[in-house]
């Protein structure tokens, strides 16, 4: 996934926005005015629903589109879900998967790995998210993100593993007024690094790119990726804005 590119920026769109007037134009702006950018790989993930119309017959040249989850089965009877092939049959070539809003709603390692397998079968490249929902003094967390990878990396191969992406997402900065601190950023992405290089060997290890989530703006993201070393960025709220989203961007791309 690393090769010839800097940094992988992908915006979670999550349950918004309401139109798709709104999306449309999200999508053009950030298309049109990222036409500078020669560094990033953009991924924007809107609503399933958007997916079609927001893409378009002739495809944005700067973007690429993922969903926000798939479904571990091909077809059948699973009222509300949308399976990776259809993912695929629709053009998309990413899904974000265990979001931690996910998680939330009940989704478990086991089904989360499922879900990996599902995606990479298809040929959709899977956006894993992990993190802890809070640190405690035991270093509790650390088994809590290793369980996260451990097993939501089960049914992924040796070979598979070259073709997804971490992301990490610390609960408690979701959604928040600040990011984590880059030094920590840094840590748990050496812990990240550590526990793939157990399953996976560390040049494949090495080779996974890992990205931060959680209050990603303007002014605190080129600081992660400076220091906290991550391949790049899940952003939430930020991405719904062309200008902030672009500007991230800019700043990203300013990082020599
Ligand atoms: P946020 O969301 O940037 O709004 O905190 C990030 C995410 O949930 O992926």
């Amino acid at each position: 996934m690393k090769n010839g590119v800097k940094k992988i920026i992908v915006g979670n769109w999550k349950m918004n926005p309401e139109k798709i007037d709104t999306a449309k134009k999200l999508v053009a702006d950030i298309n049109r005015r990222a036409s500078k950018s020669k560094k990033s790989l953009i991924v924007l993930c809107p609503p399933t629903i958007f997916l079609s119309e927001v893409r378009g017959r002739k495809p944005p040249k700067k973007v690429k589109f993922g969903l926000q989850d798939v479904h571990y089965e091909k077809s059948g009877a699973f009222t509300g879900e949308i399976s990776a092939t259809m993912a695929k049959n629709m053009k998309a070539e990413f899904s974000i998967i265990g979001h931690s809003e996910r998680r939330a709603m009940g989704e478990t390692n086991e089904i989360i790995s499922r879900k990996m397998a599902a995606a990479l079968r298809s040929d959709i490249v899977p956006i894993l998210c992990v993190g802890e929902k809070e640190v405690d003094e035991h270093a509790d967390h650390l088994s809590f993100v290793k369980e996260q990878l451990t097993k939501g990396l089960a049914s992924v191969s040796q070979t598979e593993i070259e073709k997804i992406i971490i992301a990490y997402e610390p609960v408690y900065a979701i959604g928040a007024s600040e990011a984590v601190g880059p030094h920590v950023i840094y840590q748990r992405n050496i812990f990240i690094k550590k526990i793939l290089t157990e399953m996976y060997g560390k040049q494949k290890a090495f080779g996974i790119p890992i990205l931060y989530g959680g209050s990603i703006n303007v002014d605190n993201a080129k600081e992660i990726i400076r220091d906290g070393s991550v391949d790049g960025l899940l952003i939430g709220r930020a991405s719904l804005k062309a200008e902030d989203f672009l500007e991230i961007i800019a700043r990203v791309e300013s990082i020599k």
